[in-house]
């Protein structure tokens, strides 16, 4: 979502003149667009600050200015204190504040002193927005909904996001339409609690999440629709059957689970248990049975025996991801688990976390390698590191590297896996059409 958010804030201040650059040296503006959601990337946002004021510094010399901003998350939960620990900085804004930075940067025009603006303002940023700019790739982002009221204990979102909100499905249908109309051929469908979203339907009624995604995926340009993330207790037999019913779809979807053991999940005020979410899965397999699975685990979380733990490893064991991001439990002020007794040492949270990614990883490897003499479609939406090579993602969001002509950039291939690996697959093209195209581009 931060991606998302940022490329919003080049929409809001392309009109002001600014146009994105790729390196911080020399730039009129830099802001860091900042996550709360762990400490550890909260404190990057102060060594990286500290880097940029050498360069903010470096340009003053020269007669120069270089606007410098901290946005999200980081921004939201600490507002004043990054002013204290960092003056230098010019203006501190939330998540849901962005659209309002051109006003930032004329107020700082104007006075002395920096910009704090974290609000949560009743009126929505979305309506704000102008349409996003033209210059996409062939996937894109699309915020469709923002906050959340579920409050696990462990998790700032709730603070830092707000509220639960969903956009009407008119916006979001717009938004689409602008994207598919700049090219953009994959649409990720955005939110903390995505298939929470019940949105104004233009018949003034409520959609789903599921009914979105069937409308999305009838825009003519829109040949792939995904979604992130999705919470197991609210996934419905509307999104189930979209699985089933709409071939844009893909066969993807990051359902965290945090733990295996019941125990650890009610302490969690996760509303789904263990036994649950495999049967979730099940139907969701029943829907589409090559459906590919990936989580998010937090191990360490206060209380955590090793029991609670082998019973993670075992849930992990009968499911089987495709993919997974395993953390260790990282204390957040102001959040409940944050004040309860029994924290685990951090030494024991890195064993039980290795165990873990030894799993989930043998688990991704054995799916990449199966993989292998498959074809797949696979929208190529980037360059590779290697001259000749483009990088596009499987149906199933593996990031999958061949050798092809530069015509093939921002089209589905129909490629043959050759190799799996850790985390991506090799391929060739394999439609005689495209060997074709390939040795003319080639000659
Ligand atoms: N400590 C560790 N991991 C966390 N996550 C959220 N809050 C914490 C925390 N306090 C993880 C969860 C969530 C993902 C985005 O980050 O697994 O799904
Ligand atoms: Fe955080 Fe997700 Fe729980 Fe919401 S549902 S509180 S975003 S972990």
């Amino acid at each position: 979502m931060n991606v998302y958010d940022s490329a919003r804030m080049a929409d809001v201040l392309a009109p002001l003149g600014f146009v994105p650059v790729d390196h911080a040296e020399g730039a009129d503006m830099v802001i860091l667009n900042t996550c709360h959601i762990r400490e550890k990337a909260a404190e990057k946002v102060y060594s990286e600050l500290g880097r940029l004021r050498r360069l903010k510094q470096l340009r003053e010399r020269a007669g120069g200015r270089m606007i410098l901003g901290v946005a999200g998350c980081v921004a939201q939960a600490e507002g004043e204190e990054i002013l204290r620990r960092a003056p230098y900085v010019d203006m501190v804004f939330g998540p849901q504040t962005y659209h309002r930075l051109p006003e930032m940067v004329a107020r700082l025009g104007r006075a002395a002193g920096a910009v704090l603006d974290i609000d949560f303002p009743t009126v929505s940023k979305f309506d704000h927005l102008p349409d996003p700019g033209r210059n996409q790739g062939a996937t894109a982002f699309l915020t469709v909904q923002e906050g959340c009221d579920k409050f696990c204990t462990f998790c700032v979102v709730p603070y830092t996001r707000g509220a639960e909100y969903s956009r009407p499905v008119a916006d979001v249908l717009a938004e689409a339409g602008c994207l598919a109309a700049a090219g953009v051929r994959e649409i990720t469908l955005l939110g903390q609690n995505v298939n929470c979203y019940h949105g104004e339907s233009p018949d003034r009624g409520e959609w789903g999440l599921g009914r979105l995604i069937g409308a999305v995926a009838g825009i003519a340009g829109v040949d792939r629709v995904r979604y992130t993330t999705s919470y197991p207790a609210d996934v419905d037999d509307e999104l189930i059957a979209a699985h089933k019913d709409v071939p844009e779809l893909m066969p993807y979807l990051h359902l965290p689970v945090q733990s295996g053991s019941d125990r650890v999940l009610a302490a969690m005020n996760r509303r789904h248990t263990g036994d649950g979410y495999r049967r979730l899965v099940d139907r969701l397999r029943g829907a589409r049975p090559d459906i590919a699975l990936s989580s998010d685990f937090i191990v360490g979380f206060p209380g955590e025996t090793e029991a609670d733990l082998r019973a993670t490893l075992r849930l992990a064991e009968d499911i089987g991801f495709t993919q997974a991001y395993s953390f260790k439990y990282s204390a957040r002020p102001g959040t409940p688990a944050a004040a309860l007794p029994d924290q685990v040492p951090d030494a024991v949270k890195g064993e039980r976390l290795a165990a873990l990614q030894d799993l989930l990883n043998d688990q991704q490897r054995a799916f990449n390698r199966g993989c292998v003499g498959r074809t797949m479609p696979v929208l190529l939406d980037r360059r590779g590191r290697r001259a000749g090579q483009l990088v596009g993602r499987s149906p199933y969001m593996q990031p999958v590297h061949v050798t092809a002509p530069e015509a093939l950039l921002g089209t589905i291939a129909e490629l043959r896996i050759e190799a799996g690996h850790a985390n991506s697959l090799s391929a060739v093209l394999a439609t005689a059409g495209y060997e074709r195209r390939a040795e003319r581009a080639c000659a």
